[in-house]
């Protein structure tokens, strides 16, 4: 398998909660090298650019609300299959359907705050890394 980079975030609430350690051994633990990581509170602007895909769904305002809410941890993780191994560890979208072990299992509340984001998709991974690491 290819050596690949995708983008990930750690949500607000995960750093608020003080989870944000736990995460990133997990991440480490399966093999990802951390080559970018920053914390960060996103604005408003980012957040409607960043979720452009989502903009004409019902839940974009809160979408973009609850990412702008406070500092998140943005990172660019590198390994063979990045993309999809990062979607595994992440496991399902909603918490609720997640796999035991995933880190929206452990770290999520519901599907509104589910813990992390991942890209994708390559073109996606292209995009979300040059709008958060457009120096690497
Ligand atoms: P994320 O991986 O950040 O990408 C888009 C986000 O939209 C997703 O995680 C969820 O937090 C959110 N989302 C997806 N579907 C819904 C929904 N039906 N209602 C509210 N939020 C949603």
């Amino acid at each position: 398998m290819a050596v690949e980079r995708t983008f990930a975030i750690i949500k607000p609430h995960v750093v608020v909660d003080g989870n944000s350690g736990d995460v990133i051994s997990l991440i480490e633990r399966n093999g990802f090298d951390i080559v970018g990581m920053r914390k960060m509170h996103i604005s408003q602007e980012l957040a409607q650019q960043f979720y452009n895909v989502h903009n004409q769904k019902p839940f974009f305002g809160e979408l973009v609300g609850n990412i702008a809410a406070s500092p998140v941890i943005v990172m660019a993780l590198e390994r063979d299959g990045a993309i999809g191994a990062w979607r595994d560890l992440m496991g399902a979208t909603n918490p609720d359907a997640a796999a035991i072990g995933t880190l929206r299992a452990m770290f999520g509340k519901n599907i509104s705050f589910n813990a992390t984001h991942g890209s994708d998709a390559p073109e996606t991974a292209s995009y979300e890394l040059g709008l958060f690491f457009a120096d690497l």
